[in-house]
């Protein structure tokens, strides 16, 4: 019995508001008929999906509660009724949560196949994440060769990638942060970071002190908090900070109480600035043009971690959340061909 045998479909529905952490109760595994297809539409049997922060932060309001979620996903077209999708077409679609989706061609994106590149990457460095950490450092850090950056949450998706493309762009001393001592050596020994510390080892103002004892020019924010109270420290003067997102934030009962020395941004003219990725799509191509060729001599590795079975993938996600992931959460299907 795979995800896609018999006649039966599965969506995953969130059942309840969680407070703080969410737990494998405030979600419920669904089952219907594998839905057919109406004119103009398509059946795409889902192959990878993604598991992402944002979705713990819908959890509070944006996802309706007993209803299927969206999420990043990849299929193959197994039934189709419009003359634009074709049978056996790859496509990345948003219907993820679930192992059947009809789509219309509108809703589906078709990815380019490069040789030697896995279809994990789509949802890793080309897709979204790797996007998230390309715009993050080529439009709102705007990396110059020679500067040095410290990156938190340096082990997940878009720190792994950011490590990897600052390296690619000539970026200096390269710092990140991450949970665990064996992510700290993954860090150095795999994906070319030139120091890392576990956040947990102390306080991270003197932690970050302690790698970067000559400061650093930017700061990629995957946390928030503490992490961010540090980097405003530990820039030099006309320093930047990249706001991606604020994980340490997501399942906080309370706001967190730093950073409490935002007058720094004065004093030493930091320049801070977030960004929402969904408004560079446009740049998906360049994107491949820049890392595609790296992927295939081997100077840029896939940072991935690959859970098998949709059945898995409330764990996975609640495992992401608690730092469970090396690079880019990815659920397979049992039926994905590696
Ligand atoms: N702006 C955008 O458009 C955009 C797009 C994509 C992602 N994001 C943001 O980018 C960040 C990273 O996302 P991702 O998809 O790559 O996820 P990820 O980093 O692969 O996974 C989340 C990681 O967060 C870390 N974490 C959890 N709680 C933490 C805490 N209290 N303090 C510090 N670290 C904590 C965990 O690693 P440890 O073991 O190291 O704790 C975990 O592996 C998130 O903030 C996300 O919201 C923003």
């Amino acid at each position: 019995m795979n995800e896609h045998s018999g006649a039966r479909a599965r969506t995953v529905h969130q059942t309840a508001r969680p407070h703080g952490f969410p737990t494998p109760d405030d979600f419920a595994f669904v089952e219907s008929a594998v839905p057919e297809p109406a004119p103009g539409t398509a059946l795409v049997e889902n192959l990878y999906w993604s598991v992402d922060p944002y979705h713990r932060e819908m959890m509070d309001g944006e996802f309706a509660l007993n209803a299927p979620l969206e999420g990043r996903t990849i299929g193959r077209v197994t039934a189709s009724r419009t003359p634009e999708l074709a049978e056996g077409e790859i496509v990345f679609h948003r219907q993820g949560w679930r192992t059947h989706a009809v789509v219309t061609p509108e809703e589906v994106r078709r990815l380019p196949r490069f040789d030697g590149v896995p279809l994990s990457a789509y949802m890793s460095i080309l897709g979204g994440t790797g996007l998230t950490a390309y715009v993050g450092l080529t439009r709102i850090a705007r990396l110059q060769e020679g500067e040095d950056l410290f990156v938190s949450a340096a082990a997940g998706g878009v720190g792994t990638a950011t490590g990897r493309l600052a390296r690619a762009m000539g970026a200096r001393r390269i710092v990140g942060s991450a949970g665990s001592p064996a992510k700290v050596a993954y860090l150095t020994e795999q994906v070319g970071y030139d120091a890392a510390f576990d956040y947990h080892a102390g306080p991270a103002v003197d932690l970050l002190a302690k790698a970067a004892p000559d400061g650093v020019d930017l700061y990629v924010d995957n946390v928030g908090g503490e992490q961010l109270e540090a980097a405003i420290e530990g820039l030099r003067e006309f320093g930047r900070i990249v706001r991606i997102g604020t994980v340490a934030q997501y399942n906080a009962p309370q706001p967190l109480s730093a950073p409490r020395n935002l007058t720094e941004i004065v004093e030493k003219s930091l320049r801070m600035e977030g960004f929402h990725v969904r408004n560079y799509r446009d740049l998906q191509d360049e994107l491949y043009d820049f890392v595609v060729p790296h992927l295939q001599s081997g100077r840029i590795g896939l940072d991935e971690t690959i859970v098998d079975g949709f059945d898995q993938i409330v764990t996975a996600f609640l495992g992401m959340l608690r730092g469970a992931n090396v690079g880019k959460m990815i659920i397979r299907a049992t039926t994905a061909q590696p």
